[in-house]
């Protein structure tokens, strides 16, 4: 499983980075309008930093504008991964992002048979959002496991990147189910390695090994 981060904080995609765990970023017109910096640039150097797949997303919803603006942050750099929106003009943006050999992370995805769509079209990465799903009492985990057979039943080469995580378990339960990708918020990714007995464990061996040595 490919670990991406969902943030646009450079500290944070540093931090990651320096761990060895991090395969790409993922970001969203909220993620980005937090950290108050201009788009372009902050993308440019996020791609500087991962060195590999760095989804942006645009902000147009009618499918001509969508594209200018895919085409536009698709020069950024050769990392780029464009994120549209899983809508009717999503789809025919998508259609032309794909025939003009752009990269496309489709977003907000919350039924199996939008993904389907999606990898029909030639979407590099379907993006299904999980703790939304949770948050309005549906089953992401049943949703997950859904695109994951039909995807296998049609051999589809888009990747299922697992979005939305809010907690060390669906991360976990996403890598069971064979997403492909897990996009991980950065308080969620400092949690991963978390264990209280880890912890304990070690602070009673470096006692022990402190008494042994007198
Ligand atoms: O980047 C898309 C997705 O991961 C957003 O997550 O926590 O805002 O539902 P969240």
């Amino acid at each position: 499983m490919k670990f991406f981060i969902d943030t646009a904080n450079l500290d944070e995609i540093r931090k990651f980075k320096a761990m060895g765990l991090l395969d790409g970023v993922t970001t969203n017109p909220s993620l980005v309008a937090k950290e108050g910096k201009e788009f372009r640039p902050l993308i440019a150097e996020i791609c500087e930093i991962v060195q590999g797949p760095v989804s942006a997303e645009v902000v147009a919803t009618e499918a001509d504008q969508m594209v200018a603006e895919a085409k536009e942050l698709a020069s950024i750099s050769k990392h780029v991964v464009v994120k549209l929106p899983t809508i009717r003009e999503g789809i025919k943006a998508l259609a032309r992002c794909v025939e003009a050999g752009i990269k496309v992370n489709m977003t907000l995805i919350f039924q199996p048979v939008q993904a389907l769509i999606v990898a029909k079209v030639g979407a590099a990465y379907a993006s299904p959002f999980l703790g939304r799903l949770d948050d309005i009492s549906q089953d992401s985990m049943d949703m997950l496991a859904e695109i994951r057979e039909i995807y296998d039943n049609y051999h589809f080469s888009t990747q299922i990147l697992a979005a939305s995580l809010r907690h060390p378990l669906h991360v976990a339960q996403a890598a069971r189910i064979g997403a492909d990708v897990a996009t991980i918020p950065p308080a969620v990714f400092d949690k991963l390695l978390d264990h209280p007995l880890t912890a304990i464990g070690l602070e009673k061996f470096l006692a022990d090994w402190k008494k042994g040595k007198g």
